[in-house]
């Protein structure tokens, strides 16, 4: 069924668990001008397509294959009505060809204060290790568009939370997961109320 629809579709791209799709999906439910159309990953397992089950959300599983070397599933996004993209938690690199088809219509949510701790393999519990390793007096969450470079593109909203002594990486991921559904969709909204659908 072609994703026809007078509001602006946006796609949710996730790897894991989901927490900050839930959240999304639960912000914009009535909204009059933006709604979740799919959720994407590349990952059968992950748990964002549970999520999108129970929420009655198509999903689509992508192939590495296909995303890389094939048409980075660009035609289906556009069958489907996608007007926006939102990296929740994605841990596949953007290709080109699909950074083209959405120019400033495509955000991620990193948990840090980039530019530091960010790029390629800083993801999860790994970047909070690094900031409490790093002696940081605060850490927090960064949203920003999507460029050809891991976690580079324009920022678009930056959120603090202080860095305790006591903090490990999981007490320090909490106070980051709380920041990140606190404040992503109301960004979201910010940043793609505006796009015009093409
Ligand atoms: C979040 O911490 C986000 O900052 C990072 O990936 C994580 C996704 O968590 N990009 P969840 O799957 O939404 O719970």
């Amino acid at each position: 069924m072609s994703g026809l629809s007078s509001k602006i579709q946006m796609a949710i791209f996730a790897s894991g668990t989901g927490s900050n799709a839930q959240k999304i999906i639960e912000y914009f439910n009535d909204n009059p001008q933006i709604k979740v159309g799919l959720i994407v990953s590349n990952k059968p397992e992950a748990g964002v397509l549970n999520i999108a089950k129970e929420e009655g959300i198509p999903s689509l599983v992508i192939d590495k294959e296909k995303f890389f070397k094939g048409n980075a599933y660009v035609d289906e996004l556009k069958e489907k009505g996608i007007d926006f993209i939102v990296l929740a938690g994605f841990l596949w690199k953007i290709p080109s060809l699909l950074i083209k088809a959405y120019p400033n219509r495509m955000i991620n949510i990193h948990p840090a204060l980039l530019p530091k701790y960010g790029g390629k393999g800083m993801y999860g519990s790994r970047v909070h290790e690094t900031v409490i390793s790093a002696k940081e007096k605060e850490s927090g969450i960064t949203i920003h568009y999507v460029d050809d470079l891991y976690d580079h593109g324009k920022i678009i909203f930056q959120a603090k939370c202080a860095v305790e002594e006591n903090d490990t990486p999981e007490t320090l991921a909490k106070k980051i997961h709380l920041l990140e559904h606190e404040n992503f969709s109301r960004i979201i909204e910010q940043s793609a109320k505006n796009i015009v659908k093409t």
